[in-house]
């Protein structure tokens, strides 16, 4: 292929897909108030501490929350819950009651004074906001993960995550996507036959 194969788009946010995820927050002070949130501008941005970003804009009413309580939970998303989490990207806690209006439900998150998780999530990351940063239309939080709750029914018999069966979905330009079957794993381009073998008839 050459460049007379590719044609130019604007400069945008086209780096995809995204994880989607829905971030639980409540007011401090009031715990009862509480809110979730459709982001999928979220990413891993450090490992020792383990930290995120999450960028919300400062018009949403999760921005308050967040600001306010200091704390947040991202809770990733699978199959099931995609038609809640879409409800959740387009209505404002503002004005609906969104686990009422989805069939959602809050849990404690561990680690958090006031941001709740939400139950069924596949895995609920708690985390305690470091930093806030500016960056145009979105404020970006700085969190570091200071627990992790894993559904158990994703653990194998040996206690090992198996988050590949937790039937994930990902967002790419405007669309929510079904995560494919398992095509390697860290390092199989690398791994000796026997260990390749192995490993991918383990994933099965
Ligand atoms: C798939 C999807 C991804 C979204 N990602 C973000 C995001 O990363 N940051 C943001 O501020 N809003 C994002 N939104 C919009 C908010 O989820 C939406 O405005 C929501 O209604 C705000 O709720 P709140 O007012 O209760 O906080 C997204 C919406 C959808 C549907």
């Amino acid at each position: 292929m050459s460049r007379n194969d590719y044609v130019s788009f604007p400069p945008s946010t086209m780096l995809n897909p995204t994880p989607v995820v829905l971030v639980s927050c409540a007011e401090k002070g009031r715990p009862e108030n509480r809110n979730m949130v459709t982001l999928a501008w979220a990413g891993t941005v450090n490992s020792e501490p383990p930290m995120v970003s999450v960028s919300i804009r400062k018009e949403r009413y999760s921005h308050g929350l967040v600001l306010g309580s200091g704390e947040f939970v991202v809770n990733l998303v699978d199959e099931d819950m995609c038609r809640a989490v879409d409800f959740c990207g387009v209505r404002s806690g503002r004005d609906v009651d969104k686990a009422k209006e989805t069939g959602l439900s809050y849990i404690p998150a561990e680690g958090m004074e006031t941001a709740p998780a939400v139950a069924g999530a596949p895995v609920s990351l708690s985390c305690r906001v470091k930093q806030v940063i500016e960056l145009g239309s979105h404020d970006m939080f700085i969190g570091e993960i200071v627990a992790v709750q894993v559904r158990k029914d994703l653990l194998d018999g040996t206690g090992k995550l198996r988050l590949d069966k937790a039937r994930l979905v990902a967002y790419s330009h405007g669309l929510y996507q079904k995560l494919g079957s398992v095509m390697g794993f860290f390092g199989w381009s690398v791994a000796r036959e026997e260990v390749l073998e192995r490993r991918m008839s383990e994933l099965k």
